[in-house]
């Protein structure tokens, strides 16, 4: 029986009253049985307390797009692991594309993030990508490989199974043009393959979940892959009743 994570990337969309909506519309939909399909939503910072407030009796879990890597301190403007957790985040998205891009977030700093979320005992979700053009000119692997290696540096090998693994290949975030099964499945083959042999990981430990265009129609063929695990959704998770389709797809998928 396969077990999922559904993951939701608000990103920079809605702000406190329109994230309640949101997760009570979504709340209202899904209830019930979600027992193999983890549901996940990462609104923006300024939604989370009252997102909070809304799936507190519920199984839904809370998560953030990306946090700094201390504690506390002069940094400003910056959101620490532990005042996350405090708020009840379960969750944290690291070195997503978008913040690798426009924010320079480099391996070494996304390193030092990871390190900081598992101490607290949270679990970090590591985005790992190729662009376009690294895909076209053979080098997916490679840059994978980078991405994982750095990231996994100093960490306790021990930890590694806690994280999950986004793989979302940057050419496919937002453009409405996922990759294909084949894609997506060697991908996610060869990211599990090579993380348990590197790090003498359990294969059946470890979880790969998709992002890049998933939406409510390719996620059928998408979350029956082997090694795809969940999903990692942007836009699609905007919408209530798109989010639910995705959801219900998994559901359903895990029955089987
Ligand atoms: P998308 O975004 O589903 O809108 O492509 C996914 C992501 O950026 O995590």
């Amino acid at each position: 029986m396969k077990k999922f994570l559904i993951a939701g990337n608000w990103k920079m969309f809605t702000n406190v009253f329109e994230s309640k909506v949101l997760v009570e519309t979504l709340i209202a939909n899904i209830w019930k049985d979600n027992q193999n399909t983890t549901v996940l939503v990462c609104p923006p910072f300024t939604s989370l307390c009252g997102v909070a407030d809304v799936i507190k009796d519920t199984d839904l879990k809370l998560g953030a797009q990306n946090c700094h890597y201390e504690e506390k301190g002069a940094y400003t403007g910056e959101i620490s692991p532990q005042m996350l957790q405090y708020l009840g985040c379960n969750y944290i998205i690291i070195g997503h594309s978008e913040r690798r891009t426009h924010f320079k977030e480099d391996d070494e700093i996304i390193a030092r993030k990871l390190s900081s979320i598992l101490d607290l005992g949270l679990i970090p979700i590591l985005c790992i990508g190729e662009t376009f053009e690294q895909r076209m000119n053979n080098m997916t692997n490679t840059i994978l490989t980078k991405q994982i290696e750095k990231a996994f540096e100093n960490i306790d090998k021990s930890l590694i199974k806690q994280v999950v693994i986004a793989y979302e290949p940057v050419w496919a975030i937002g453009t409405g043009i996922s990759a294909t099964p084949e894609q997506a499945q060697e991908t996610h083959r060869w990211v599990k393959d090579f993380i348990s042999s590197t790090y003498s990981v359990n294969r059946e430990d470890l979880t790969v979940i998709y992002g890049g265009s998933m939406n409510d129609k390719n996620c059928y063929e998408l979350l029956n892959l082997a090694d795809v695990d969940g999903g990692l959704i942007g836009g699609a998770s905007l919408n209530a009743e798109t989010f639910t389709s995705i959801i219900e797809t998994a559901k359903s998928i895990s029955k089987i």
